[in-house]
């Protein structure tokens, strides 16, 4: 077993630190404040290839492997989660989803752009009703002509204003269940296709969230994803992948905090010395470092499994499960060891505490990856 980086990960990794303390640090607390979209940090990203890492470079990705995606998912999200999670959505719902399942066609129109950051894109399977309970989608696509009418509302969509394509789930044939789940292709600007109220958010600030409403949206029979039916298929193994974008999101928002905490107890001087010579400092840091280096391996395992053919819907779901759980502790710990720095936004942590708490709802809460990780377990 080998746990060195290769040249060309290490590259890939100080690429992207360079570029998150230069274009994303300037701007995230004012971007967070005032629930500012990064534009021009996402077309940049685009520019260096960070929206589209995996895709083959015939359809004008990066062509890297998921530990490259990994590891440069941790580096932004230490700065600035709400352009992690644009940059998750495109990578691993969205182009993945489009290379693994789209026809050649559906291929060549779409993923050139989507990996290039010229357009970006958004998944939409969550409803009203319909969040951890996915398959019962109450969005209708019924079958006509040439077309299929989609009619419904999506809820907590990520991209939901800035995306010019959407990856959309619903039902066709609701007597089948889940079998009867379809995925479409849909473009933003179709007649009947209206983006709803932004959500005020805790955390993630500068991402815009949005609900999507479809009312009799012509979708053309072209734009379906895969057979009939393959939808909610479609769903849970683009979600598979997914979870390890978010899993390493948590690893960097955690580890973003205890650099600051690091940072900080080496700076701040309380009782007479620095408060890094104190032990309750000291436990704090050593429990921080430890969780976060257990959270990066299982990131890392995941990617590996990923990358080469085997099983990661369970190594992807724990490394979600456990990373978000280190990202929440230690963003509380890393506001602790600030003290009352640590409750005002110039310090960043706060900031961070509140963006790790939705690692452990989107994508499956925790609590869907214990009913991943426990069925496969049990079978
Ligand atoms: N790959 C391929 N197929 C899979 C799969 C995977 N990883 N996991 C399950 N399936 C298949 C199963 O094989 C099964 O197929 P068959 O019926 O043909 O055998 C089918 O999917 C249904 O599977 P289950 O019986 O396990 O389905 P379930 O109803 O019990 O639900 C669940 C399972 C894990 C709870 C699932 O509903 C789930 O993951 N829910 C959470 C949804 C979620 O993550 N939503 C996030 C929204 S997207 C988002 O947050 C993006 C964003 O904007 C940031």
């Amino acid at each position: 077993m080998d746990f060195q980086l290769t040249e060309e990960h290490l590259a890939v990794q100080a690429v992207a630190r360079e570029f998150a303390q230069s274009e994303l640090l300037p701007g995230v607390i004012e971007r967070d404040e005032h629930q500012k979209f990064p534009a021009e940090q996402i077309r940049k990203m685009g520019e260096l290839g960070f929206l589209g890492m995996m895709v083959d470079p015939r359809y004008g990705g990066g062509g890297m492997d998921t530990i490259s995606y990994v590891l440069a998912m941790e580096e932004i999200s230490k700065i600035d989660a709400s352009a992690s999670v644009v940059m998750s959505v495109n990578n691993s719902l969205v182009c993945w989803g489009l290379e693994k399942y789209g026809t050649e066609e559906q291929k060549q129109k779409y993923l050139p752009r989507l990996a290039t950051g010229e357009i970006i894109g958004a998944f939409c399977l969550s409803e009203p009703e319909a969040g951890s309970d996915a398959t019962s989608q109450h969005t209708t696509a019924i079958e006509m002509d040439d077309h299929y009418l989609l009619n419904g509302t999506k809820n907590w969509i990520t991209n939901g204003s800035t995306a010019s394509v959407y990856l959309v789930m619903a039902q066709t044939h609701p007597e089948k269940k889940h079998h009867g789940i379809n995925a479409f292709i849909v473009e933003r600007d179709v007649e009947g296709f209206v983006v709803g109220k932004k959500e005020n958010k805790l955390g993630i600030r500068g991402s815009d969230t949005h609900s999507l409403m479809f009312t009799d949206v012509k979708v053309p029979k072209e734009n379906r994803i895969g057979d009939d039916g393959f939808g909610f298929k479609f769903a849970m193994s683009t979600l598979a992948g997914g979870r390890i974008g978010i899993a390493a999101q948590a690893l960097g928002i955690a580890s973003g905090a205890y650099e600051l905490a690091l940072k900080y107890s080496k700076e701040r001087k309380a009782f007479g010395v620095e408060i890094a010579r104190h032990q309750a400092i000291q436990f704090k840091l050593a429990d921080m470092a430890t969780n976060i280096e257990a959270a990066r391996l299982l990131c890392l395992k995941a990617a590996f499994h990923k990358d080469t053919q085997q099983d990661y819907s369970t190594s992807g779901a724990m490394a979600k499960l456990f990373a978000s759980k280190v990202a929440m502790e230690t963003t509380v710990e890393a506001v602790q060891v600030h003290g009352g720095y640590g409750f005002v936004k110039e310090y960043h942590v706060e900031r961070l505490m509140r963006d790790a708490k939705i690692t452990q709802i989107y994508e499956g809460t925790s609590e869907i990856q214990k009913i991943v990780i426990s069925r496969e377990l049990l079978k």
